[in-house]
C-alpha cells in the first residue's frame, strides 16, 4: 500500500481560521429563494413563510457570513424593490437568469432568515446599472437609526434598529463581458473608489471588498487585480476571487487535483497584494475574500437551451441544479483544505451557493430537504477547524495529471485551538488505498476524538430525493500510537480526525 509521511514543520503556524472563511452565497437565482428557503404553504414554513426544514439544515451546515442578493442578478437589482408592503413590490426582469423577479423577498426577509439560522449578512451593491448614489441610499436605509428619509422609511417598514452589516461587495465580477454594466480595470477601480470613500463617508468602519477576478483563466487576470488595487487599495479590506471546478471529458485524474489551481490563484493575488501594498505605501493588507467558489458543471449550464421566449421569463425555474457525486464532494474537501491552508491570506470565503443552486442543500417544493454528498465535508470542517491553522508537510508518491502536472497524491492541513487539534486530508489517487502516518507532538493532540472518512466504492455516487442517506461519511479507524497518528484512506476519500489536546 503507497505511504504518506505527514509532518508538522517546526514553523508551521499560518494564522488564524476566522470564521468568514466558512460562508456561504445566497443569490436571487433559480430556485434558491423561492421554494427553496422561502415557501409559504410548505408543511414546514414558520409564519414568515421559511422552510423550517432547511434552516435546520443551514445551521447543521455552518455557514459564517452569507453574501446576498448576488452575483449576476446583483449587477441589475434595485434594492428598493425589495422592500416596503409586498402587495405593492414590482415584478421585474431578471436579465442576468432570464426570469421573472418576484421580490416576494428582499432585505427584510432575508435579514430575518439570517436571525434564525445564525448567520452574518455581506451585502454587495449593485455597480453594473447603477452606482454611487445608490449604493449611499442603500447605506443610510440599512445603517443610520432614524430621522432621514431613507432610514425613516426602514422604521416604517417595521425595522426600528439598523441593520448590522459590516461587510459590503462593490459590485458582483466586474471584469466579466456578460456582466450587466461590465467595464475594464480602470473604469471599474475609479467607481469602486469613488464608491468606497463616499459610503466611508457615512461609515468609517464598513469592511469593503472590490472585485478581483472572476476567474484565474480571464485574460485580464492580474492586471485586472494591479490596476483596481492601484485605485483602490488605501480605501477596500478585501479583494475578491471566484473559481469554479468541474470534470472535463472524464479526466478525474486532473478534477481530483483542482486545489493545485486554487492554492497557486491565491497564492498569485496574494504576491499582488503585497506588491500593490507597496506601492500604496501602506502598512495595511488587503485580504482575500474566496467569495464563489465550488464544483460547478459550468459547461452543462452552457450546453443547456437558454430561455430567450421573452413573453415567459419563468419565476424560480429549476437552473444550476447540480446533483453531486462523492468525487465532488472530496474534490470540495480538497479546496477547503487549501483555503485554510491560506488563512493568514484568505480572510473570508463564500461557498457558491447554499440552496438548489449549486448547493449543498437541496429541496423538492412541498418534499423534503436532503443533504448533498458536498454538505459533509464543508459541515465537519466547519465544526472541526478551529483556532490557527497549522501547515502539514506531505511526503508521498505523486499522481500524472494532465491540467495540473505531477502533484502528490495526499493533501491535509491541521487546525490547533485550545484543547482541541484537527486534521483534514484528501487521497486524491483513483486507485490506490494510502496509509497516512503524522506526529501529533506539536499540535499537543493526547487522544482521538471523532474520524470521519467520506468514500464509496462508486465516487460517482450520489445523494437524490429518493436516496437522501445513499453517501455519507462513515467512521474512520484511526489508531493513536504515542505521537503518532495512523489511519488510511480508501482511493477518492476525504477525512477529518479531531483530536483532543492539552
Ligand atoms: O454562482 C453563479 C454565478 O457565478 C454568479 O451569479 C456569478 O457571480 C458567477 O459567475
Amino acid at each position: 500500500m503507497a505511504k504518506a509521511n505527514l509532518t508538522i514543520p517546526a514553523d508551521g503556524r499560518i494564522g488564524p481560521v476566522r470564521r468568514r472563511l466558512f460562508g456561504g452565497f445566497v443569490e436571487h437565482l433559480g430556485r434558491h429563494i423561492y421554494t427553496g428557503i422561502y415557501e409559504p404553504g410548505h408543511p414546514s414554513a414558520d409564519a414568515e413563510g421559511f422552510r423550517t426544514d432547511v434552516i435546520d439544515l443551514v445551521r447543521e451546515l455552518g455557514v459564517s457570513a452569507i453574501r446576498y442578493p448576488g452575483g449576476n442578478f446583483v449587477s441589475g437589482y434595485r434594492w428598493e424593490d425589495g422592500v416596503g408592503p409586498r402587495e405593492e413590490r414590482p415584478r421585474r426582469l431578471d436579465l442576468a437568469w432570464h426570469s421573472t423577479e418576484t421580490n416576494e423577498v428582499g432585505l427584510h426577509e432575508f435579514s430575518t432568515w439570517l436571525e434564525r439560522v445564525d448567520s452574518e449578512l455581506m451585502l454587495a451593491v449593485n455597480l453594473g446599472t447603477r452606482g454611487v448614489q445608490e449604493a449611499l441610499d442603500l447605506l443610510e436605509y440599512c445603517r443610520i437609526a432614524g430621522g432621514t428619509e431613507l432610514s425613516d422609511a426602514r422604521r416604517a417598514h417595521g425595522r426600528a434598529a439598523p441593520f448590522d452589516i459590516r461587510m459590503w461587495c462593490l459590485g458582483n465580477e466586474m471584469d466579466g463581458p456578460w456582466q450587466l454594466g461590465h467595464r475594464d480595470a480602470d473604469a471599474y477601480g475609479e467607481l469602486a473608489v469613488r464608491t468606497a470613500r463616499a459610503m466611508r463617508q457615512v461609515d468609517p468602519d464598513l469592511e469593503l471588498v472590490v472585485c478581483g477576478s472572476s476567474a484565474r483563466s480571464m485574460p485580464t487576470f492580474g492586471d485586472w487585480e494591479r490596476t483596481v488595487l492601484r485605485h483602490a487599495y488605501d480605501e477596500v479590506d478585501y479583494i475578491s476571487c471566484h473559481a469554479y471546478y468541474e470534470e472535463h471529458d472524464g479526466d478525474a485524474a486532473s478534477f481530483l487535483a483542482s486545489a493545485v489551481d486554487m492554492d497557486a490563484f491565491i497564492e498569485e493575488v496574494a504576491a499582488i497584494v503585497d506588491e500593490s501594498r507597496r506601492a500604496a505605501g501602506s502598512d495595511r493588507t488587503v485580504g482575500i475574500s474566496f467569495d464563489e467558489w465550488n464544483v460547478w458543471y459550468m459547461r452543462r449550464y452552457m450546453e443547456q437551451e437558454k430561455i430567450t421566449d421573452i413573453a415567459h421569463w419563468p419565476e424560480a425555474p429549476r437552473l444550476l441544479e447540480d446533483r453531486y457525486s462523492v468525487l465532488d464532494a472530496v474534490v470540495l474537501g480538497s479546496l477547503l483544505i487549501s483555503l485554510v491552508r491560506h488563512a493568514d491570506r484568505v480572510t473570508s470565503a463564500s461557498l457558491a451557493q447554499l440552496v438548489n443552486v449549486i448547493a449543498p442543500i437541496m429541496t423538492e417544493p412541498g418534499g423534503p430537504a436532503w443533504r448533498q454528498t458536498t454538505f459533509f465535508p464543508f459541515a465537519l470542517t466547519s465544526r472541526l477547524a478551529r483556532g490557527e491553522a497549522v501547515d502539514v508537510a506531505v511526503e508521498c508518491p505523486s499522481i500524472s495529471t494532465e491540467r495540473h502536472g505531477d502533484v502528490p497524491a495526499v493533501t491535509a492541513v491541521a487546525t490547533r485551538d485550545e484543547g482541541a487539534a484537527a486534521v483534514f486530508a484528501v487521497n486524491r489517487s483513483l486507485d490506490e488505498p494510502v496509509e497516512v502516518s503524522l506526529d501529533v507532538s506539536s499540535l499537543g493532540a493526547t487522544r482521538v476524538l471523532e474520524a470521519h472518512v467520506l468514500a464509496d466504492p462508486d465516487m460517482y455516487a450520489a445523494n437524490s430525493p429518493e436516496q437522501p442517506e445513499r453517501v455519507a461519511p462513515r467512521e474512520l479507524e484511526t489508531r493513536l500510537d504515542g505521537s503518532v497518528l495512523t489511519f488510511t484512506l480508501p482511493p477518492v476519500a476525504w477525512a477529518a480526525v479531531s483530536l483532543e489536546a492539552e
